[in-house]
């Protein structure tokens, strides 16, 4: 194994950006060494630690870290990856002095801004009334792949895992798993990040029998207008209805348009909300791949779209929710019969080089 020295470059920078944990050694007076896991954030100079305590025991001034660096600023902070495919393995390790930012200080408020970034979770815990620790680098080691072409976290296996499910199980689907699908859908990119979109959890069985009921009687309506013939007509309204009811959760996504720019003309007023509409996709996405990591399967339907006040009704929601599309999630009864093919990218890429 051979470590390389050097100071931090952008290699190293790249790779411990991506990490979201490492492990910050300290010492104390006597050279009593001491390691813990920590969340980090990077900056061009410094890295930052929040004193937050999950949960808090000891104030943070007693912490052993704290206590360590006030006796001994030497530091050292290691991120590393591992995987079973040993070509992917890889660290960092930074060494340096570490000091105690206060707040009302500025460089403790950048720190705190870049650590929320970071982190969703500390957007709620009161990270900026506590010290940050802030190393800075001295010299930088790494080994191993740094930029490895996979990661080997399995991203593109479940992209190409999932698969449209229209028939599940009766297997109930725990509370949260559903929350963490539709957290997955929360982090979808959205226009000016104002998340113009809604998520309506369906489950009790009453509840998605009267969205099945409306939603029936209008396309009853349009394929009779379409001339279809009364045994289609019953057929198709059966199998959608079976779809709904089916499904262990059903979840509504609805556009809401209201925190959207407005723009005086028309044609940008369009781009806005198609803006909307294009992430409203993305956290479908979001949530499907979601359900598949997680063990669920999932569907989409179109159909409220094509009737939206219905469904608004029949769920007595806002009226300023537009539903676009059902989700279906729950346990595939089987391998879905048929999987659609794709296109080869030959058919999808055009390359203006
Ligand atoms: C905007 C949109 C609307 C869809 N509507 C329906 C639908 O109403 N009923 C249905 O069975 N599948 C629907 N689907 C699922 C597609 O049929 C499915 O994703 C496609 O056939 C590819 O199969 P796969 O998802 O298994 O890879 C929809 C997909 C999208 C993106």
């Amino acid at each position: 194994m051979k470590v390389k020295p050097e100071v931090l470059n952008e290699e190293q920078t790249a790779f411990l950006v991506r990490q979201r944990v490492a492990r910050l050694a300290t010492a104390d007076a006597v050279g009593k060494p001491h390691a813990v896991p920590v969340c980090f954030a990077l900056a061009r100079s410094s890295i930052f630690i929040a004193l937050d305590e999950k949960p808090k025991k000891v104030p943070v001034s007693d912490l052993k870290r704290v206590r360590n660096i006030l006796e001994n600023p030497e530091v050292a902070l290691t991120a590393d990856r591992y995987a079973e495919d040993w070509s992917l393995l890889a660290f960092v390790m930074v060494r340096g002095r570490a000091e105690l930012l206060e707040p009302d200080n500025e460089e403790h408020a950048s720190a705190v801004r870049l650590l929320r970034g970071k982190y969703h979770q500390y957007e709620t815990m009161r990270i900026e009334e506590n010290p940050i620790i802030a190393i800075r680098p001295e010299k930088a080691v790494s080994w191993g792949a740094l930029e490895p072409e996979s990661h080997g976290a399995g991203v593109l296996d479940t992209i190409h895992g999932r698969r449209s499910v229209r028939r599940y199980l009766s297997k109930k689907v725990p509370d949260e798993i559903v929350d963490q699908v539709l957290e997955a859908a929360r982090w979808a990119p959205s226009p000016h990040g104002r998340q113009p979109w809604r998520f309506a959890v369906l489950r009790r069985e009453e509840t998605r029998e009267r969205l099945a009921d409306a939603m029936g009687e209008e396309w009853r309506v349009n394929l009779e207008m379409d001339g279809q013939s009364a045994e289609i007509v019953e057929r198709r309204l059966e199998g959608s209805r079976r779809r709904l009811l089916d499904a262990p959760v059903l979840v509504l996504l609805c556009l809401y348009l209201e925190d959207l720019d407005e723009y005086a003309d028309v044609e940008r007023q369009r781009g806005e909300t198609t803006m909307a509409v294009q992430s409203l996709g993305a956290a479908a996405q979001n949530a499907l791949l979601a359900a598949y990591d997680l063990g669920l399967d999932g569907g989409w339907m179109c159909a409220p779209l094509f009737c939206p006040e219905k469904v608004i009704e029949a769920l007595g929601l806002d009226p300023k929710l537009v539903p676009h599309a059902l989700l279906t999630l729950g346990y595939a009864e089987g391998d879905p019969p048929k999987r659609r093919a794709r296109r080869s990218l030959d058919d999808l890429v055009i390359y203006r080089d």
